[in-house]
């Protein structure tokens, strides 16, 4: 009798031992496994830079005919604000330069109107009313060798910079 419960303890004891090594065993391993997992993905992720895709500063727009005089065309997905004068043409940027909202065209009134601020700028983009700054900077414009019109929002120009037609 004495015998059987000894034997029953050692297996006992033996069993709990052996899972507590089998349990330490495969923590080490996991830990192991999850370290060189998250290395593998650093070395993975260093070897392909991260690139951002941007559209190119510079763009294509119309014809000088397809514009008519006194217009203000919003391009909204370069936010760029395109005006035709008597004269020619200018690009405005369509970012307040308060903290950068979208400014909106008022034909009515003949003003850009910010709708986060209340900041106003008139039709040659010099802000005239609430806090943006500064004017509505203005970009290069170009023709391209087929006749149309380009805009490079990478170069500012002066605010009497007008493309000629
Ligand atoms: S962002 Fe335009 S007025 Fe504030």
């Amino acid at each position: 009798m004495g015998e059987t419960v000894a034997k029953a303890e050692k297996v006992v004891k033996t069993t709990r031992r052996e899972a507590l090594r089998k349990g330490l065993f495969w923590g080490c391993w996991g830990i192991f496994i999850g370290f060189a997992g998250m290395l593998g993905i650093s070395i993975v992720r260093y070897a392909y830079p991260r690139i951002v895709w941007e559209p190119s500063s510079t763009f294509k727009i119309g014809k000088p005919d397809d514009y008519a005089v006194g217009s203000v065309t919003v391009m909204g997905d370069r936010r760029v604000f395109l005006i035709r004068t008597e004269g020619g043409f200018y690009a405005l940027s369509a970012i307040c330069t308060h903290l950068g909202c979208q400014p909106i065209w008022e034909q009515d009134n003949q003003v850009f109107m910010c709708p986060c601020h209340g900041g106003k700028f008139y039709k040659d983009g010099i802000n005239f009313a609430g806090p943006p700054p500064r004017p509505l900077p203005r970009f290069l414009m170009t023709f391209a060798p087929d006749g149309r019109m380009m805009v490079d929002k990478a170069k500012e120009v002066g605010l009497d910079f007008i493309l000629k037609v």
